[in-house]
């Protein structure tokens, strides 16, 4: 069971989950501009210093106003960020998508599947969201599989390769639906 403070801070088994800050930006930079994390994420594009600070400017205004947006995530208790976990809107009109990346490194070890369980927790117990939503390039086969693993359907796919997913709140007082053990 996660848990949580008034900052918004997490923990998992594993894992410590705040808020991205503009401390993080450099960090998060690396993250962002590793070639393995942007080849679907950005489209395969690089980003600068500039769009990590704005997109930390808008996840700070996100949670500020009460909606969902991105946590740095460290193994625990260490303070190097391996990664990313959180919502962001995407699409016209915007709508928040739940979205995470991990340096390659601390891939293949259920931690994309332990911090996504916990953010779609958040989303559900905090924000009383009735449904989280995710979008991934169709060949991003990594990335479906850590859908599948919190429980996530197919909700459609477009030509230009594209799925949607979607998870819904579980019923109130049932178990979690996205669990925290995070296994395969
Ligand atoms: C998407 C991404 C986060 C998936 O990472 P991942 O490491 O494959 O996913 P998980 O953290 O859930 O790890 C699952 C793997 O860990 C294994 N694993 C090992 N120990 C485990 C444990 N204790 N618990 C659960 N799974 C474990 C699972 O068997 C699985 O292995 P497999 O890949 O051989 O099937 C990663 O590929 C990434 O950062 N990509 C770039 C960014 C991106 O594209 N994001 C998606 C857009 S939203």
């Amino acid at each position: 069971m996660p848990t949580r403070n008034l900052e918004m801070r997490w923990s998992t088994a594993r894992l410590d989950l705040a808020p991205i800050g503009m401390p993080d930006s450099s960090s998060l930079l690396h993250v962002f501009r590793d070639p393995d994390v942007r080849r679907y994420l950005l489209d395969g594009e690089s980003v600068s210093a500039d769009w990590v600070a704005a997109e930390v400017r808008a996840s700070e205004q996100r949670f500020a106003s009460g909606g969902g947006g991105l946590w740095a995530l460290r193994p625990r208790s260490e303070p190097s960020v391996i990664g990313f976990v959180g919502f962001r809107e995407f699409f016209e009109p915007p709508e928040p998508q739940l979205l995470y990346g991990l340096l390659p490194a601390f891939w293949g070890r259920g931690l994309a599947t332990e911090a996504a369980a916990a953010a779609c927790r958040f989303a559900f117990d905090t924000l009383g969201w009735k449904e989280v939503r995710a979008a991934i390039d169709v060949p991003n086969t990594a990335s479906g599989a850590v859908l599948a693993r919190l429980g996530f359907r197919l909700a459609r796919t477009t030509d230009d390769g594209t799925a949607f997913y979607v998870l819904e709140a579980p019923p109130p007082g049932s178990s979690p639906a996205v669990g925290e053990s995070a296994n395969g």
